[in-house]
């Protein structure tokens, strides 16, 4: 399975300096390679951790957007429903005052849900907890060298 064809043998061999290659000299160092590469990965590929941990208010907030469906219209990095805008940002693009004068009021397209100060600040508080986690839409990249794409202007 792991056979090469003469010619690129004898072409490896001249480099190698003996004229023939061992096929499992091959496999071997395509191995370690692929165990090096993979070291790599999954220690430098997932050492991000989250910047902020969900806080007791956010918590409450992710729980009304859930229950009140907001992702009926709205979308988080793309996914959701798309008669609203995205939110991913809403809050360090547009503003926390900016977010609360739409979740009070409601518009012609979105509905007033009649909720209290408590249910709107930790509605915010999700909104600014999810606006931490990164950036949409992405756009600007850093290619590792490892082969890992990072968000450059991701806060993480
Ligand atoms: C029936 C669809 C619908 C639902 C459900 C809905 N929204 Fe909206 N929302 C909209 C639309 C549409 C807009 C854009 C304003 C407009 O066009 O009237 C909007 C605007 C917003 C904005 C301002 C965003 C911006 O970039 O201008 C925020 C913040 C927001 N909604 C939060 C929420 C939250 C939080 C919920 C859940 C409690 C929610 N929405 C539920 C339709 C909806």
């Amino acid at each position: 399975m792991f056979t090469l064809s003469t010619q690129p043998r004898q072409v490896l061999g001249t480099f190698l300096g003996d004229g023939n290659i061992n096929n499992r000299t091959i496999f071997g160092t395509l191995c370690v390679a692929f165990i090096i590469y993979s070291a790599a990965i999954y220690t430098s590929g997932t050492a991000a951790t989250l910047a902020e941990p969900m806080g007791a208010e956010a918590r409450i907030g992710q729980q009304i957007y859930q229950e009140k469906n907001c992702t009926a219209c709205h979308q988080f990095y793309g996914l959701g429903g798309y008669m609203g805008p995205d939110l991913t940002n809403v809050i360090s693009t547009k503003g926390e005052a900016y977010s609360r004068a739409f979740i009070m009021a409601g518009t012609l397209r979105m509905p007033k849900f009649g909720f209290g100060e408590d249910e709107i600040s930790a509605l915010l508080a999700y909104l600014a907890f999810v606006d931490q986690t990164g950036t949409y839409p992405p756009q600007d990249f850093d290619v590792h060298w490892t082969g890992m794409i990072a968000q450059a202007d991701d806060p993480q």
